[in-house]
């Protein structure tokens, strides 16, 4: 009786605060999505953020991936703009573009109009996340949100952008609008990771996805705060953080400071050299160039060894890729993956 190992137990648990694992586990951000053709049927007639609503289709799209690749944890099917849209924000997501608000944030007036997200709302997620939790048995299911900035560049720029220039005028003209919104985006978060923690996720991930466009002294002291205060405001000790965004390579001594266990790199810093970055008390999650997924086997092979080997630098090793799987990838690839990771790393 209760000996059964569970996903507390996991090689992504044990990964994540640093422990001994079986072989060094692997998940796939964006692995639910375009890439599986079963996904593009069941998504077929029901908008994205109509389809992040409906615990069936949260349900059945989360589990597609871990069914058909054997990936070492699952990953809720949702949304980083979801917590707004259930507070009342007018978005959509438009396939190939992405989130686009209705009405963006260009006033001080703004801010203080943005409506809170009611904890009673996300009845759908926690109905969702119970069954997962059910269905996986000892597969982790990682839970998220998006971090109070990449939030903050949507509603600022109404839609994806490169530069992010409004959001950087808003935040050097108006500090004291921008520090109230990134608080509100914080409270928002940690809401929503709340909910997802007490229906039984074994991790949590933070997207702070565009972090990376901004200096690191800015970054420290006007973004880094509201990424930690979701981590304080969760108040979840138990459950192994994750911090991600793209093109930080200056931040990473900084992303670590939130508050979290282990800190996600893209593809550009090789992993030993990430692990000197971050420093000794974070395992590190990355770091395939998910683009290697479009070349040959002999690539892949060789791409997936090095970042398995320099993976090794780092107090633990999540593997997956720098940012999320591109929608032409062949599904083949990612199982091969997979694969290749756990016989390159069985212990
Ligand atoms: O990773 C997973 O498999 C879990 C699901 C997930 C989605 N979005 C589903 C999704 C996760 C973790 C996200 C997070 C997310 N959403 C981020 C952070 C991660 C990152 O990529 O940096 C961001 C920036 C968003 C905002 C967003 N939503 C974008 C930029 C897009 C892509 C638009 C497009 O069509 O290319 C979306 C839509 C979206 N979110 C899709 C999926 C599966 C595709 C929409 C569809 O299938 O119709």
């Amino acid at each position: 009786m209760g000996t059964a190992a569970g996903p507390a137990d996991s090689d992504l648990v044990r990964a994540a605060r640093g422990l001994p694992v079986s072989r060094t586990p692997v998940w796939f951000m964006r692995q639910a999505g375009r890439s599986l053709p079963e996904y593009r049927a069941l998504r077929a007639g029901t908008a994205m953020l109509q389809a992040c609503q409906d615990p069936d289709l949260v349900t059945e799209i989360t589990l597609q991936p871990v069914r058909r690749h054997g990936v070492d944890a699952a990953i809720l099917f949702s949304d980083i703009v979801l917590p707004l849209v259930v507070a009342g924000v007018d978005i959509e997501i438009k396939p190939g573009i992405g989130p686009v608000i209705a009405s963006p944030i260009r006033s001080v007036a703004d801010v203080d109009a943005l409506p809170a997200l009611e904890p009673d709302r996300l009845e759908f997620l926690g109905t969702a996340v119970r069954r997962l939790v059910a269905e996986l048995g000892a597969t982790p299911l990682i839970g998220f949100a998006g971090a109070p900035f990449t939030l903050a560049t949507y509603l600022i720029e109404g839609g994806p952008s490169k530069e992010h220039a409004r959001t950087k005028a808003f935040m050097y003209a108006e500090p004291a609008a921008w520090q109230r919104l990134l608080e509100r985006l914080a409270v928002s978060a940690a809401t929503f990771l709340r909910t997802q923690v007490d229906a039984g996720v074994s991790a949590v991930q933070l997207f702070d996805s565009w972090a990376g466009v901004l200096s690191p002294v800015d970054y420290a002291t006007r973004v880094l705060p509201h990424s930690r205060a979701v981590f304080d405001g969760l108040a979840a000790p138990e459950v192994p953080k994750i911090h991600f965004g793209v093109g930080t390579g200056e931040l990473l001594p900084l992303i670590g400071d939130a508050g979290v266990d282990v800190v996600g790199v893209d593809w550009r810093v090789p992993l030993d050299e990430a692990a000197r970055r971050v420093g000794p008390g974070y395992s590190l999650q990355g770091n395939l160039d998910p683009a290697v997924l479009l070349a040959d086997r002999e690539t892949v092979d060789r791409e997936v060894r090095r970042v398995v080997e320099q993976g090794r630098a780092a107090r633990g090793h999540v593997f997956n890729l720098g940012h999320g799987v591109l929608p032409d990838t062949d599904p083949g690839a990612l199982t091969h993956v997979v694969e290749l990771v756990h016989e390159l790393t069985a212990s």
